[in-house]
């Protein structure tokens, strides 16, 4: 996952290969409540891992639920619908299928059994509307404050063991601001409908009805099977109990499915990409996706638990759609209009001024950034691109939505920042990731930042620095070489030896795990850093056929979004068209000084002098071999930084980089 303040994407080209898809956020949390009210154990396959399920994992933990992992199963040990704990505070982050159900069923549990429950959020869940469900609940006899402002959470619910509620009449509820009020009272009403029948009946249009036909299909597999008469009125029948089916598997995230629908359509132009994990079988009503992917041009073939897109109509068509019954996916048809000449409309969409953040509001600054027209009004928007997109960064607004569709847009031929990253663990941690594993891209559009100097002037501590601000990949080169060194060591081959040491270098198995070098299964982090074969790595690398052999190596760390590496012809040799070279120095003596510390550090005792010699000997060789002598690029940014802290290099460093960026 991206933690980095920004991600920057190059211009994105082609792409395919095969996605698996993360567990529906929809049916994750739905069916943990479900199963944590349920009598007896569930096993729950390929939940969702994600900020909005981890608070319902810690909310069901809170109330007393038993949750075990076995590899990629949870076992959850539901309450059977019996309050284990009575008083509770629960943090619901910004989920609102957590946030929703979870007031209904502790608000009835704290009526019936007694309890008294604090239920909260980040500040804009407490901007998220709830006072349909509150008014909904209040019918049947709860006791329901508004801790914060009235009609939103924080909400405090209580109650008495033996209260009663007055199920008779058909409770009344909202359905045109947020179906999850609904699907909230499905959820939760099973647990009073014991003696009698409970009817709800719906107020206004019933908007996203799909993710109520999700509700209902999970009911039905807890063994609640709800008579709905059309979607105005829906009857719990009585003695409805919740009953685990012992085995729940949960299907990929269609939403999530949204995005690489819109990068087959837009990108898969050799090949298709392939998405597992959803397929034309779903119970998630953002399948239908799809259909309107094809409207606007994509080749869309799909089995159960799969789909497979490839480019069609290009430039992509626009399209004018009633979006209510895709609400979430309908964001990603907003970003694919960048892809059409002409103007698309998306119309009915009301219920993204109340999502995560204002979505209609949200999308129509963001695409107006990139150069887009956009006309919006309280439940429409419309997007008309321009001839040549402006690069942009862009704003999240916490919303993993904005974060993930708007990726799409860096295939329009410019880069595109992406502020917040992070956001996007939200429904899928790792969709960058995923992303850039598809896409492909000529190796030339892959930003390069090199950073060069003589040996301990601390271009490896600035350069894993600067990588890791950037969510760069990071290439310490001088690993490459003190790697054929240790090999060369250990094997007894001697330093005047080109040819073996070349073969040595030819066939390393050197790879990275989590910045640790390792030579086949063997972490060698420390053991490369060891005096002697920094010695030996500085007469190894003089060898124009090992410094051949090691290049395609070198150049193989550079992929996407961006690499930063360090060495001593970063700039001038192995990436020569980098997008920022610097040259980084500092006196003999601080970097003799640095040295000692950091072997002290370590333990190992040392003698100042003889390091200031050592490392001069060396700068010596190194500036002065035939091929690849260490000397600044003609471009390259000269940093002295004998008197600045790492913390003042990096930033002169990322200005330096922020100047070349096309970001306002
Ligand atoms: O940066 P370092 O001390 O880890 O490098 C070890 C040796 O490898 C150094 O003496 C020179 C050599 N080297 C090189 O020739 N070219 C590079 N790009 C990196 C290191």
């Amino acid at each position: 996952m991206y933690t980095t303040r920004f991600l920057d994407l190059p211009p994105l080209a082609a792409a395919a290969g095969t996605v698996r898809l993360p567990g529906s956020k929809s049916i994750s949390n739905r069916v943990l409540l479900l199963a944590g009210l349920s009598e007896g154990i569930t096993e729950v396959h390929a939940l969702l891992d994600s900020d909005d399920t981890q608070v319902m994992l810690a909310a069901l933990q809170q109330l007393g639920c038993v949750l075990e992992r076995d590899g990629g199963v949870l076992r959850v040990t539901g309450l059977g619908g019996r309050l284990g704990v009575h008083d509770a505070q629960l943090f619901l982050g910004n989920a609102g299928t957590a946030m929703r159900p979870l007031a209904a069923a502790l608000a009835l549990l704290a009526a019936t059994q007694g309890g008294d429950f604090r239920l909260s959020g980040v500040p804009r869940m407490h901007e998220r509307p709830i006072g349909d469900l509150v008014d909904a609940l209040r019918q049947l006899g709860c006791t329901i404050d508004y801790t914060g402002n009235d009609g939103y959470p924080p909400l405090r619910l209580r109650g008495t063991a033996g209260g009663r509620l007055s199920t008779a009449k058909a409770i009344r509820v909202r359905g045109d601001v947020s179906s999850q009020f609904l699907t909230a009272l499905l959820l939760a009403l099973p647990l009073v409908a014991k003696d009698s029948h409970i009817a709800i009946e719906v107020d206004g249009e019933l908007i996203s009805k799909p993710y109520v036909e999700i509700t209902l299909n999970l009911l039905a597999r807890f063994g609640i099977v709800v008579q709905r008469e059309g979607w105005q009125r829906f009857t719990i029948p009585a003695g409805s109990t919740y009953r685990s089916p012992g085995r729940v598997h949960v299907e990929g995230d269609a939403s999530s499915a949204s995005y690489f629908v819109a990068l087959g359509a837009i990108a898969a132009v050799d090949a298709p990409v392939r998405i597992e994990g959803v397929g034309t079988d779903s119970i998630q009503g953002d399948i239908r996706f799809i259909e309107a992917a094809r409207a606007m041009g994509a080749e869309v073939s799909g089995g159960p638990g799969c789909l497979e897109v490839r480019r069609g109509t290009w430039p992509l068509r626009a399209i004018t759609l009633d979006c209510n019954h895709i609400p979430d996916a309908a964001m990603t048809l907003a970003v694919m209009a960048l892809f059409v000449q002409g103007t698309t409309r998306l119309t009915n969409i009301a219920s993204w001024r109340v999502k995560e953040t204002d979505r209609i509001a949200a999308m129509a600054a963001e695409l107006r950034k990139l150069g887009a027209t956009v006309d919006e009004g309280a439940d429409f928007i419309a997007v008309t691109p321009p001839a040549q997109l402006t690069p942009a960064a862009i704003h999240t607004y916490d919303d993993h939505r904005v974060a993930m569709c708007f990726s799409l847009a860096a295939f329009a031929g410019v880069p595109v920042r992406i502020l917040d990253p992070k956001c996007v663990a939200k429904t899928f941690p790792d969709y960058f990731e995923a992303l850039f594993d598809l896409v492909r891209t000529p190796v030339e559009a892959i930003p390069v930042i090199t950073v060069d100097g003589p040996t301990a002037s601390g271009k490896g501590t600035l350069a894993s620095a600067v990588a890791k601000a950037l969510g760069y990949h990071f290439l310490d080169s001088g690993a490459v070489y003190r790697a054929t060194a240790l090999s060369a060591m250990r094997i007894g081959v001697a330093a005047g030896d080109e040819a073996a040491l070349a073969r040595i270098a030819a066939t390393l198995p050197l790879h990275f795990v989590g910045g640790d070098a390792h030579l086949g299964d063997q972490n060698v982090a420390d053991a490369l850093r060891a005096e002697d074969v920094g010695a030996m790595a500085s007469k190894v690398s003089a060898w124009p056929a090992v410094r051949e052999a090691l290049r395609q190596l070198q150049l193989s760390f550079r992929r996407l979004p961006g690499l930063v590496a360090d060495g001593r012809d970063m700039g001038t040799v192995i990436f020569p068209g980098a997008d920022l070279k610097v040259f980084l120095t500092a006196s003999a003596a601080t970097r003799a000084e640095r040295r000692h510390k950091q072997l002290i550090s370590k333990g190992i005792s040392s003698n100042i002098a003889t390091l200031r010699a050592d490392l001069e000997a060396r700068d010596e060789r190194d500036r002065n071999r035939s091929v690849a002598p260490l000397k600044p690029a003609e471009d390259a940014l000269l940093l002295d930084n004998s008197e600045l802290t790492v913390e003042a290099s990096m930033a002169q460093v990322l200005q330096a980089w922020e100047q070349r960026r096309p970001f306002a």
